[in-house]
């Protein structure tokens, strides 16, 4: 189902356009382009990007385990709408595909409706969270913008409760250590 409607989404691409807020023209296929250089130990965003939405995050972070330490880290999640910049309600699903890229599969909080997916590029930058026990807060370069919405270029995820790596991995192969988790992502456009 997931596949049918990305394919979708797919065809979307060439009809349906990127909801521009900002002045300038991003690309949905590249939405970063515009964006100032972003520094590799802190999870600031760009210096000229604006929050578009903020969503709260709810579900779990997922481990693989491998000679009894975390293998991968994996996670399924819903999102819901703390703040929008254009006022609407934007809800949707975190997940990550089998080769281990995460995305966000975006809908109309309204109607239900899926009307877009972002593909994040990995791995994030990360820092550690206030607490141990709470998953590392990061930013994730937005790979692409499919569908008709706002076009951001990166995602900080902070204010995480739980989440983190469990200190003794015994899942066997196939199988995840489920550990629940919330958390704040923001969504971030360009000038
Ligand atoms: C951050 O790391 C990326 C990938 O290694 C690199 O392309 C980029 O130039 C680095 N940015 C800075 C500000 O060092
Ligand atoms: C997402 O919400 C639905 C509906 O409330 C629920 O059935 C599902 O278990 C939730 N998924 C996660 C990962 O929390
Ligand atoms: C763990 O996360 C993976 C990747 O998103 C997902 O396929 C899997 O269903 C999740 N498992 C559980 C039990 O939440
Ligand atoms: C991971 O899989 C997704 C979905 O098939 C694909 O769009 C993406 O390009 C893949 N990423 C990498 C790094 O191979
Ligand atoms: C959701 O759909 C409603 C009704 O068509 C529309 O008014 C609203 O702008 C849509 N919201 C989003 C986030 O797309
Ligand atoms: C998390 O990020 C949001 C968006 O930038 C910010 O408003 C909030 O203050 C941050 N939370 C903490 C605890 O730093």
């Amino acid at each position: 189902m997931r596949a049918a409607t990305l394919c979708v989404l797919a065809l979307c691409v060439a009809a349906c356009h990127a909801r521009q807020l900002y002045a300038a023209e991003a690309d949905p296929a590249n939405p970063a382009a515009l964006c100032d250089p972003v520094s590799n130990t802190t999870i600031e965003p760009p210096a000229n990007s604006y929050p578009v939405f903020s969503l709260l995050a709810e579900g779990s972070r997922n481990y693989t385990c491998k000679d009894g330490k975390v293998d991968k880290p994996w996670a399924l999640a819903n999102i819901s709408t703390i703040w929008s910049a254009d006022g609407e309600d934007y809800t949707g699903l975190i997940y990550y595909y089998e080769n281990g890229t995460a995305a966000f599969d975006i809908y109309n909080g309204t109607t239900g409706e899926q009307i877009g997916a972002i593909p994040l590029i990995a791995p994030p930058v990360t820092q550690p969270a206030p607490s141990p026990e709470d998953l590392a807060w990061a930013r994730f370069q937005v790979k692409e913008v499919i569908g008709d919405i706002p076009l951001v270029s990166y995602v900080v995820r902070n204010e995480t409760v739980g989440g983190a790596e469990p200190a003794v991995c015994d899942a066997p192969p196939g199988e995840y250590i489920i550990v629940p988790s919330t958390f704040r992502l923001t969504y971030y456009a360009c000038e």
